[in-house]
């Protein structure tokens, strides 16, 4: 498995017919299916199948896309699409970053957003405001043959962090999020207004410009 960026790669095309999304987050997988209705893919996701989740024992977010896709491709014998993404925030040097998900887990296992958005605002407020708030959302997404090719896609999304968080629409720290130019947060902005814009929708224009 590759832990760096890894570089320019030989470009494979994607027939239309199934692909694994392998991800058993239901925000994400909603995201995913809604980017690639155009393209002639009959997306399935994991849980669907009932493939296992793996642990994201990566330490980059392309490592840790590519051992999603690479166990759902191995597991199913389709080509899979695993995103891996997370919040970047500048005055934390880059933290939560590739442990994004790992900020909301509970000592009961499970996973609280709101918990996760506060732990994030009070370590903004212990580094103070002339740190700011300058944040940045990553994707890398990793798309695997069962014939062990893999291709990877990063996109980004830049924007500042608000406090307290705002709207009601799609997932984990979208609340949190105003994205640069705008002065509403993710979740205050309609699914076609953030997939125009989100750092799934940059990694997801690159896929698209590589693969169909
Ligand atoms: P992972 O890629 O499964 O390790 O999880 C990344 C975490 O980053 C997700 O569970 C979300 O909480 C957060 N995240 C990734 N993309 C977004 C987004 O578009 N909006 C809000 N939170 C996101």
């Amino acid at each position: 498995m590759s832990l760096e960026f890894p570089g320019p790669q030989a470009v494979r095309k994607l027939k239309p017919g199934k692909l694994v999304i392998a991800s058993h987050n239901e925000g994400k997988v909603r995201e995913i299916r809604a980017l690639l209705e155009p393209f002639g893919i009959e997306p399935v996701s994991a849980k669907e199948l009932d493939l296992p989740e793996p642990d994201e024992t990566g330490t980059t977010f392309f490592a840790n896309a590519e051992l999603k896709a690479r166990q759902a491709a191995d597991l199913s014998g389709l080509p899979a699409l695993a995103d891996d993404s997370g919040l970047c925030v500048d005055a934390l040097g880059g933290d939560p970053g590739v442990r994004t998900a790992n900020w909301a887990e509970t000592p009961d296992g499970s996973r609280d957003w709101t918990l996760a958005m506060r732990k994030v605002e009070d370590a903004l407020q212990a580094a103070g405001p002339e740190a700011g708030r300058d944040a940045h959302f990553v994707c890398v997404l990793a798309l695997a043959w069962p014939d062990g090719h893999v291709e990877w896609f990063e996109g980004r999304a830049e924007g500042t962090l608000s406090w307290p968080p705002r709207g009601t629409v799609g997932f984990g720290y979208d609340p949190v999020f105003v994205p640069l130019g705008d002065t509403r947060t993710f979740a205050e902005l309609d699914p076609a207004e953030k997939h125009a814009i989100s750092h799934r929708a940059d990694a997801f224009g690159k896929l698209v410009a590589a693969v169909f």
